[in-house]
């Protein structure tokens, strides 16, 4: 969250990785084609809204407009950008708004990512979450 102190922040990411965690074994459980839905849920909806159009509880207190998600292929003459998405949402690699206000969800999953193997199938795990959310929204395009 942008505007509070580390405090805070620090009892918000702990918050926010146990309620990951305790709701791990429930999405192993899911359906595979829910995995990217559920990610989108947890880690994104409260931005960018349940139904991805910029309407969730914390897109009031941001100080920037919190796009909707569902014309990104209309926005790109019809076609989805897929590349373009899973690069925003991973964040690392300096493309789009990741990092200003927007999570940078590449680093964010590592850690956990880690737990579970070495680096190279951490990094296996991590794009596999953000591809599931990308091919999610894909999904959802209007
Ligand atoms: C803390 C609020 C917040 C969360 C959580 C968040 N976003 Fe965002 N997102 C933003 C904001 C605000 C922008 C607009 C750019 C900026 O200023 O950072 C944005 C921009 C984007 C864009 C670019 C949209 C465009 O039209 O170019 C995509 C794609 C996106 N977010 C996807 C996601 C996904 C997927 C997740 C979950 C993994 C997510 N966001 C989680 C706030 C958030």
């Amino acid at each position: 969250m942008p505007h509070c102190n580390p405090a805070t922040q620090k009892r918000l990411a702990f918050g926010f990785a146990a309620a990951m965690l305790a709701a791990w074994p429930a999405m192993a459980d899911d359906d595979d084609d829910d995995t990217g839905r559920l990610e989108y849920m947890y880690s994104c909806s409260a931005c960018h809204g349940e139904s991805a159009r910029g309407d969730g509880p914390v897109a009031r207190y941001l100080n920037v407009d919190t796009p909707g998600l569902t014309t990104l292929s209309r926005e790109n003459d019809g076609e989805f950008p897929l590349y373009r998405v899973v690069q925003i949402i991973d964040g690392r690699h300096g493309v789009g708004p990741h990092g200003t206000i927007m999570p940078v969800w590449g680093a964010r999953f590592m850690p956990q990512a880690l737990a579970e193997g070495g680096h190279f199938r951490a990094e296996v795990i991590v794009r596999g979450r953000i591809l599931s959310i990308a091919h999610y929204l894909e999904s959802i395009q209007d």
